[in-house]
């Protein structure tokens, strides 16, 4: 029997990890990464917006690590306050103590949101989070009312309810068993929002307990307008609908906002969701933070005051390291440091598009979470040599050719010049490029020339390299 030891892994070569992953984690996922310059190298160290490669390189990571890394790779005051906690032997869990963390992160989300959004439950995923928050929204109407509203541009996570109300290609291909009832609308289309509700009576009464909503879309780039959220708002004070935001990508400054709700005054949904970023990059933590009236009907009560948790839910360290996260934010002022980013970039982007009309169709994007939509156009008379060098079963797939054409873009950035990039799993697969929020402007001038460099090849030289 062979036990790997933590010392064990450094000696690990991308092959020793591909073979590992084939017999013990995911076969698929091999042949699906490994043909990536990234999947064939092996992350050895991250730290601010660099990752250091088992090969010697060092790659500027543009991910923002999927929306974990507002704070950058191993942010040095999120470091010194876990060995603090390790130092001192904190209490990492326990359900018969109070924990003194989580009343102290609750307190403070509730001091930086706006109106009466004061409780909150944490939990580890923004799956967790939104599903908690559906529980909640749910008992509140005392079971009385069945369905749930999602948009069909959304990505609310993976979990069996989550991706019951997700609406994205990646997670729609297979329907997997409905543990909820929901009922989508058209993205930022109030008639169509109105109209649902209106479908959906229960004896005559209004059927829908919860409208789940991204102000703004990380998944497509894209957001609600005002007028829609703001006639939302007022749609579910009128029914009594419970309305939650799900900020779990966008939430804690990435859009340029605290939350992007915030840009709107007044505007303030019954519940938030977040996580992510939360966790400053080291704790996986997510929260729901519900207005008060909403809590005290759904669970203030003896019975019921425990009717949701779970065992890890607001451990010490986590929640300590969360605490510290949210402090940088608003210490370091990232709410402008985000806005800021999004200045640089999206003028630098809008440059190149009006360069390269061709291939950059549409600059998107918010904050620290910015992105390009690649020109994928059949018809277009540019991209039509490209098409017939395709295998037909490839040609027929308007979303295969778009993963292809994006893939391409995002394998040169990395094999040419050590950028890492990813792409959004919702309407037009946008070309995402994220950043942590302290991040260097001479890291930001470096991507905008190096993007510039891969733009005057074009699409069917970088093509080519995949
Ligand atoms: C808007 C949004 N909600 C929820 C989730 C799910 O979060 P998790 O993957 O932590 O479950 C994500 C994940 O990307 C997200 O972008």
């Amino acid at each position: 029997m062979k036990l790997f030891k933590n010392t064990d892994i450094e000696n690990f070569s991308a092959e020793d990890v591909w073979r590992l992953y084939r017999n013990y984690v995911n076969n698929s996922q091999v042949d699906l990464i490994s043909k990536f310059g990234f999947g064939e190298d092996i992350a050895i160290k991250a730290e601010k917006n660099f990752i250091f490669t088992k090969s010697g390189k060092k790659i500027y990571d543009f991910t923002g690590g999927i929306g974990v890394l507002n704070h950058g790779h191993n942010n040095e005051k999120i470091l010194k306050i876990r060995k603090w906690y390790q130092e001192n032997k904190f209490m990492e869990i326990h359900k018969n103590f109070f924990s003194p963390y989580v009343a102290a992160l609750s307190s403070n989300i509730a001091n930086l949101l706006p109106g009466d959004l004061n409780i909150s439950y944490f939990s580890n995923s923004g799956s967790d989070a939104n599903e908690g928050a559906i529980k909640l929204a749910y008992k509140y109407h005392e079971g009385k009312r069945d369905y749930i509203l999602s948009s069909n541009i959304s990505f609310h996570g993976k979990k069996l309810v989550a991706s019951n109300i997700t609406n994205s290609r990646e997670t729609k291909y297979f329907k997997f068993q409905e543990l909820v009832k929901s009922e989508n609308f058209e993205f930022n289309d109030f008639e169509s929002l109105s109209k649902k509700i209106s479908q959906i009576k229960k004896n005559g009464k209004c059927n829908i307990y919860a409208i789940i909503l991204e102000p703004f879309s990380a998944s497509s780039l894209l957001s609600l307008s005002e007028e829609f959220l703001r006639k939302t708002r007022k749609l579910c004070d009128d029914l009594d609908i419970v309305l939650i935001f799900d900020e779990v990508y966008s939430g804690w400054a990435k859009t340029g906002n605290l939350f992007y709700f915030m840009n709107y005054d007044g505007l303030i949904p019954d519940i938030v969701t977040s996580g992510k970023s939360l966790g400053g990059g080291k704790a996986s933590i997510s929260a729901y933070t519900c207005r008060n009236k909403f809590f005290k009907k759904a669970y203030d009560n003896l019975r019921d005051a425990t009717l949701h948790s779970t065992t890890f839910n607001g451990l010490g360290e986590e929640t300590a390291t969360a605490i510290e996260a949210v402090n940088i934010i608003i210490d370091d002022n990232y709410v402008e440091k985000s806005k800021r980013i999004h200045k640089f970039l999206n003028k630098g982007l809008i440059e190149l598009q009006n360069r390269f009309p061709n291939i950059i169709k549409e600059v998107r994007g918010a904050g620290a979470l910015n992105g390009v939509i690649i020109n994928t156009d059949f018809s277009d008379r540019y991209l039509q040599p490209i098409i017939s060098l395709l295998p037909s079963k490839f040609a027929k797939d308007e979303y295969a050719i778009k993963k292809i054409i994006v893939s391409s873009y995002i394998s040169a950035l990395y094999d040419d010049y050590n950028i890492l990039t990813f792409y959004g799993s919702n309407k037009d697969l946008p070309l995402k490029i994220s950043c942590p929020i302290n991040i260097e402007d001479e890291s930001l001038r470096y991507f905008l020339i190096s993007f510039e460099k891969l733009l005057q090849k074009g699409t069917f030289d970088t093509l080519k390299i995949l």
